[in-house]
């Protein structure tokens, strides 16, 4: 076996990207501008979304969001356990309570059945993610909520750009769908994220949300060479995203299907690779395709640490996405249980390990990784495939 060092993730922005800050730098919109716009227009395009937002990150175009759906205390969002503490932070931060189900045992999404389970007189909304690229069957969610009583549905799209469920796209059966475009992420600018929908007023009011509950932003104030008074009829954060990022989106967005095909083939070796060993990968359903974000196994708990610091050893990036949210200390200590009442995502937390995939990662790189999980960390493994 050649040693090498293979990281968890390379992102693709070259130094000369530095001309699209340069050329940013020669108009007078440091912040939110002309570039964002055509961003804007582009991901309306590209999604067949009626609108669409940019954000300075998924959190906080989450927050936003929420408070343009008017959620806060005494309202309940249900949220998946299996997933990254953002998704369920939001809820707290916003002062509602989020309220946790399981995931499917094969795929990590949630379904229809733990929704409809979770669902009570206070709850206001739910927030599916695509976990790791794999997009959760939000029409048949849609279908399974009450008709008298309304209960939006945000999809958490930060694993996802380029998926599709069943031909659809984010978008199609949300009230809102939100990206993140943070620095590992498959469309990235080093922070930021989106926010799409095809609801006129619920977009209005997001405007108002990214910038303090504004009536009117920084460019419409100044129209016309008349300064506008604005007003504020309700609390908002701020979540703009200014042009010196948004400038190295258009062209991410212009070549992401062609990067897809790379991360595919790239997510089928590693599979290919585990079929005979003991190490288990997530389930990708017929039909459907996948952004492959991310590259998770799972290894069991009784090995998955020590399996880190082989890896580490090697000098393999790692990483583990993610230990159960109900399990963090924070909500632990809040809600007085210990996290084990979700079983599917405490398996699957105390097991897994996410292991490089990214465009750029070469043939030899691929198959060190693959020859240490399969050579070292399989034989760790005791009993039958985890
Ligand atoms: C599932 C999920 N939701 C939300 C976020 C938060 O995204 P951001 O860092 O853009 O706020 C992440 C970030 O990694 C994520 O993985």
């Amino acid at each position: 076996m050649v040693h090498m060092q293979v990281p968890f993730y390379r992102h693709s922005l070259s130094p000369e990207k530095a001309q699209l800050v340069a050329k940013v730098l020669e108009t007078p919109f440091l912040t939110s501008g002309p570039i964002g716009k055509e961003v804007e227009a582009q991901l309306c395009e590209y999604f067949g979304a009626k609108h669409a937002k940019l954000v300075n990150s998924w959190t906080n175009g989450a927050v936003a969001t929420l408070l343009a759906l008017d959620i806060g205390p005494g309202d309940e969002v249900i949220v998946p356990a299996m997933t990254f503490i953002a998704t369920a932070n939001v809820v707290e931060l916003v002062g509602a309570k989020p309220v946790f189900i399981d995931c499917d045992p094969d795929t990590l999404l949630i379904t229809p059945e733990l929704v409809k389970a979770a669902i009570t007189k206070n709850t206001k909304a739910v927030i599916p993610v695509h976990m790791y690229g794999q997009m959760c069957d939000i029409k048949a969610i849609r279908e399974i909520l009450p008709k008298d009583h309304k209960i939006s549905i945000v999809e958490d799209c930060a694993h996802t750009f380029e998926a599709k469920f069943n031909g659809d796209r984010p978008g199609k059966y949300s009230d809102a769908s939100i990206f993140s475009f943070y620095a590992t992420k498959n469309v990235t600018c080093g922070e930021g994220g989106a926010i799409i929908t095809n609801d006129s007023s619920l977009f209005e009011r997001i405007q108002q949300s990214i910038l303090h509950g504004m009536s009117a932003g920084a460019a419409d104030r100044f129209k016309e060479g008349q300064y506008k008074h604005w007003g504020m009829e309700h609390l908002g954060t701020k979540a703009n995203l200014p042009d010196l990022l948004a400038c190295f989106l258009p062209e991410q967005i212009k070549t992401i299907d062609q990067r897809l095909a790379l991360r595919e083939e790239i997510a089928q070796r590693y599979e290919k690779a585990f079929l005979s060993t003991k190490i288990r990968v997530p389930k990708v359903l017929k039909g459907v395709v996948h952004a492959r974000h991310l590259f998770p196994i799972h290894v069991g708990p009784e090995i998955r640490d020590k399996a880190l610091l082989v890896l580490g050893e090697a000098n393999i990036g790692a990483t583990v996405n993610y230990r159960s949210v109900p399990t963090m200390n924070y909500y632990t200590r809040k809600n007085q249980f210990s996290g084990d009442e979700y079983p599917s995502s405490l398996k699957w937390g105390n097991g897994t390990i996410s292991i490089p995939l990214f465009p750029g990662i070469t043939t030899q790189e691929q198959d060190y990784v693959i020859d240490v999980l399969v050579t070292k960390i399989d034989k760790m493994i005791g009993g039958v495939k985890q």
